[in-house]
């Protein structure tokens, strides 16, 4: 039986009850699309879909199933006939994909592959794509446009590399289909009632979620990794990004894609770099108390500085970051400190 022949245009969402998929189902459902999560819900939980429903008023339609495994796909776009899926769904930890690079292949290259065969079953692929700005590497000139060389450094960044090859030849193979591959630069903040943000099953390794537990006592002091980079203060430079502007940058996308055939390649990113130590600076300003840290060695793998050209997302997207960093941090400590289904984060 296919579900819904009629109604808004439906969007598959896979990895739609994660951290960046389930704000942009928020945007996708403001925006008048209908929205289907695809979801093992691996890292993150079915209870995100109420939170979803408290903002946005409509509970998106879930089917709790691996990205990998074939014939589930394909029974969810027989049974919906989605007009185009937003693909998130996969794992992201760079010190993880050092240790296991298999399951990063299995789960970004191999899901990403079942997706796209199921996408295929009734027409050409309408897809938008999450990578990542890790794929750059060590930048050679700066700010990144999207024409800089990929030379990703861990397995993840380079199962992201290709997946973003796969596209392009599909791409070549069926002049019909539709690719927009989005690379994001840091993705940080939380929905700005506090009800919807950034809740993994373990603990992140990245800097914001550290900064929320320092700042809530969880953690006693922030360990920051080196102040001997070549940067203003010598700690390390990013570009964070707000992930509501990110969420509305993928309803841009997934219009695009509906529009125009073709693979484009889009940084999102603010163009401003960051330094940690100003991270932590506003980060005190939003909880309202100092936040501790101490100055250790530098953390393998790290560049010193990197941010966005993001001026392709403005020029194709319409789309330009709104968000500063003191309301990525202000809306940070509001999901921190709202109670919420979803428990608190950390
Ligand atoms: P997340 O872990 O919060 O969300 C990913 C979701 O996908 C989770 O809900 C998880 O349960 C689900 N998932 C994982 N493997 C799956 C599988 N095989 N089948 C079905 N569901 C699966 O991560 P996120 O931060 O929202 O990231 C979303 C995407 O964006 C990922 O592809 C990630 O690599 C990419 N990305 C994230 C960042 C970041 O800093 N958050 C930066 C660059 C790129
Ligand atoms: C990491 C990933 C990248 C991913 C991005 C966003 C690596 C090498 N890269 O980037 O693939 O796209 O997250 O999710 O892991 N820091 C501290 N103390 C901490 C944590 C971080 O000082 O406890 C510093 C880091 O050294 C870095 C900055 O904060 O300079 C940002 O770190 P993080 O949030 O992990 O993001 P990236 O390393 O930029």
């Amino acid at each position: 039986m296919i579900v819904q022949p009629s109604g808004p245009p439906l969007i598959l969402v896979s990895g739609g009850t994660g951290y960046i998929g389930s704000h942009t189902c928020v945007c996708l459902q403001q925006a008048g699309f209908g929205v289907l999560v695809g979801d093992n819900v691996t890292n993150s939980s079915e209870g995100v879909l109420s939170a979803i429903a408290a903002i946005s008023g409509r509970r998106p339609l879930f089917e709790q199933a691996d990205v990998r495994d074939a014939a589930a796909m394909a029974a969810i776009v027989d049974r919906y006939r989605p007009v185009a899926a937003i693909h998130f769904a996969g794992v992201k930890s760079v010190a993880e994909s050092v240790r296991d690079p298999l399951k990063y292949y299995d789960n970004n290259v191999s899901g990403s592959l079942t997706l796209l065969a199921a996408m295929t079953r009734h027409g050409s692929a309408c897809l938008v794509f999450s990578s990542s700005a890790t794929v750059y590497g060590e930048p050679d000139t700066l700010p990144l446009q999207e024409g800089h060389p990929l030379r990703p450094e861990s397995a993840y960044g380079r199962s992201k590399m290709v997946v973003e090859l796969i596209l392009a030849d599909l791409c070549t193979a069926d002049p019909d289909a539709s690719v927009v591959t989005l690379r994001y630069f840091n993705p940080v903040g939380a929905h700005p009632d506090g009800g919807l943000g950034e809740s993994p099953l373990g603990i992140p390794e990245n800097l914001m979620p550290h900064l929320g537990r320092v700042a809530s006592g969880k953690a006693a002091a922030l360990s920051v990794f080196g102040d001997d980079y070549p940067t203003p203060d010598g700690t390390c430079v990013r570009d964070y990004v707000h992930v509501m502007d990110l969420a509305e940058a993928h309803v841009a996308a997934v219009r695009l894609a509906l529009q125009c055939p073709g693979v484009r390649v889009i940084n999102l990113g603010t163009g401003l770099g960051v330094s940690v130590l100003s991270l932590v600076r506003a980060y005190a300003t939003a909880c309202g108390h100092p936040l501790p840290y101490q100055i250790v060695a530098r953390r393998a793998g790290d560049v010193a500085c990197y941010y966005a050209d993001p001026e392709r997302a403005s020029h194709l997207l319409g789309w330009t970051a709104r968000r500063g960093v003191s309301e990525m941090c202000d809306d940070s400590w509001r999901f921190i400190n709202t109670p919420t289904a979803l428990g608190s984060p950390g």
